[in-house]
């Protein structure tokens, strides 16, 4: 029996999680309960904890390969599945990713293994006047899915859409003024844009949800690019109904665990660049999820396709 606590927040999305020092070995009822949370609430969050480069590696590794980010510079040197969010400079030089997931994304959906969830430990958070700045937003897409108008279901059913790294990348660019170079043509290549289904089964929940995202959705294959874009908009302005969202304010020592097949998310970029945020994350591939013996019983579909 796990003697987990787990608070719904009483919104769309999001729970907190009591009773787990996140630095310990993480028993089978624990680890079981977190992903039925993880289903249930999408977005998890353990307040106190206290973790180094290495426990954060080895919890989040717990469920699913990790990503090791290609476009990134900013991992720890000791532990590459470690990256470094943070607007600090030190020395004259940026000590880690300072405009990451400044926009609707998903994670990883530019993959043709997709993320499953992120885990992010905060060390630094700004505030203002005592109020917390460079929150992060989620968006419940098993919501945005069932409210859609029958015929858009129809339609969609058994569409497949194009996902690609470089939309996010030339968006930040071009509309954030970033000093983020254009790809080099080997990231590209190790980036190719992939296509998943419109509509996936959750493989924890087995319910269908809305696969699409303003980040990085640049199509739907085959459909007449009129079409496919008036489609795309229609998507992206109903899955972003403020009604969908959730917003977390983060606390120093917060580990923040979302699940990417279900929500989208937003890095609220409402800091300035002397109110230092300092965030490590780690990135879990939808691996193992998919492999599980819930996620097969459910008849989630399997990627890649
Ligand atoms: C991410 C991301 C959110 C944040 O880690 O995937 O988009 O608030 N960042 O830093
Ligand atoms: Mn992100």
């Amino acid at each position: 029996m796990s003697t987990l606590n787990i608070k719904s927040s009483g919104k769309i999305l999001g729970a907190t999680v009591e009773g787990l020092d996140l630095s310990q070995p993480l028993d089978q009822a624990s680890f079981d309960s977190i992903i039925d949370a993880l289903g249930e609430y999408g977005v998890l969050c353990f307040h106190g904890q206290d973790l180094d480069e290495a426990s954060l590696k080895h919890f989040s590794s717990r469920f699913g390969t990790l990503e090791i980010n290609v476009a990134n510079t900013f991992k720890d040197p000791n532990h590459p599945e470690v990256m470094i969010l943070s607007n600090i400079v030190e020395d004259g030089k940026p000590i880690g990713i300072a405009d990451a997931g400044q926009d609707w994304h998903t994670d990883m959906s530019y993959s043709s293994t997709i993320a499953f969830a992120n885990v992010l430990y905060a060390i630094k958070v700004p505030r203002r006047e005592g109020k917390a700045l460079g929150c992060t937003s989620f968006a419940n897409m098993h919501a945005a899915y069932e409210d859609l108008p029958d015929d858009v279901k129809q339609k969609l059913a058994t569409a497949t859409a194009t996902h690609d790294f470089n939309k996010f990348w030339e968006m930040m660019r071009r509309e954030k003024g970033s000093t983020r170079p254009p790809l080099t043509p080997e990231q590209r290549k190790a980036k190719p844009p992939v296509s998943h289904p419109v509509f996936l089964t959750h493989p924890i929940t087995g319910r269908k949800v809305l696969y699409a995202n303003p980040g990085y959705t640049v199509c739907i294959d085959g459909w007449p690019e009129k079409e496919s874009e008036e489609m795309l908009e229609f998507l992206f302005k109903h899955q972003l109904d403020p009604k969908y969202q959730y917003t977390h304010e983060w606390n120093e020592h917060d580990v923040l665990m979302w699940e990417n097949i279900g929500t989208l998310h937003n890095a609220v970029a409402d800091y300035a660049p002397d109110e230092p945020r300092l965030i490590k994350r780690c990135q879990i591939m939808a691996d193992w999820i998919f492999d599980s013996p819930q996620a097969q019983a459910l008849g989630a579909d399997r990627e890649p396709r």
